[in-house]
C-alpha cells in the first residue's frame, strides 16, 4: 500500500469535491493519503507517490492556491525522481487550446523534477460531465494499484 500526497488545486471548489471523494477511496483501498500544502509538506516524511487534482483557470493557468506550489518547485526544483505522480485535470474543452491547462502544467514541471508518470494524466471536460467524482474515483483508484 502506498503512502500518497495529494496536491489539490481548485478556484469554485469542484476540484476541492472531487480530491475529498478520491481521498476517501484511496484511503478505503488501504492507502494512505496526506493533503499537503507547500513544497515542505511534500517532501517531509517520505511518499512514494503525488497525486494531484486540480482545475485550470484564466486561460489555462493553475488556481492560486496550487499556483504557489508550483512556483516554489519551480524555483526549488528538487528532484524528485523517488516519486511516482498521477494528475486529475478538470478543465471545459470549450476553452479550446487551454483545455486543462493547469494539469498539464503540473504534468510538464513534475516530468522535468523526474518524478515518473503512472498513466497519463486524466482530464475531465465540464462539457461533457456534471459529475467528475464518477471519473476520477476508478481512475484513482486504478492509478494507485499500479504504484
Ligand atoms: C474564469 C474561468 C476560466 C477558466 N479557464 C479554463 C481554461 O483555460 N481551460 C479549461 O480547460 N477550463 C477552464 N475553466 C473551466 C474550469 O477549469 C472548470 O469549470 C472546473 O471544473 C472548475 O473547477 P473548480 O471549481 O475546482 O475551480 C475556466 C473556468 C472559469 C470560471
Amino acid at each position: 500500500m502506498a503512502i500518497i500526497k495529494l496536491l489539490t488545486g481548485s478556484v469554485y471548489g469542484t476540484a476541492e469535491a472531487v480530491a475529498t471523494e478520491v481521498k476517501a477511496a484511496l484511503e478505503q483501498s488501504g492507502h494512505t493519503v496526506i493533503k499537503a500544502e507547500g513544497l515542505d509538506a511534500v517532501l517531509r516524511d517520505g511518499a512514494d507517490a503525488v497525486l494531484v487534482c486540480t482545475s485550470t483557470t484564466g486561460q489555462g493557468d493553475l488556481p492560486e492556491n496550487l499556483l504557489l506550489l508550483y512556483q516554489e518547485l519551480k524555483e526549488r526544483f528538487p528532484l524528485l525522481g523517488h516519486l511516482a505522480y498521477g494528475i486529475i485535470a478538470l478543465g471545459d474543452s470549450s476553452y479550446g487550446d487551454t483545455y486543462c491547462g493547469g494539469g498539464r502544467l503540473m504534468d510538464e514541471l513534475l516530468t522535468e523534477l523526474t518524478a515518473k508518470r503512472v498513466a497519463e494524466p486524466l482530464m475531465i471536460d465540464a462539457s461533457e460531465t456534471a459529475s467528475p467524482e464518477t471519473i476520477a474515483v476508478p481512475w484513482a483508484v486504478e492509478w494507485a494499484s499500479q504504484l
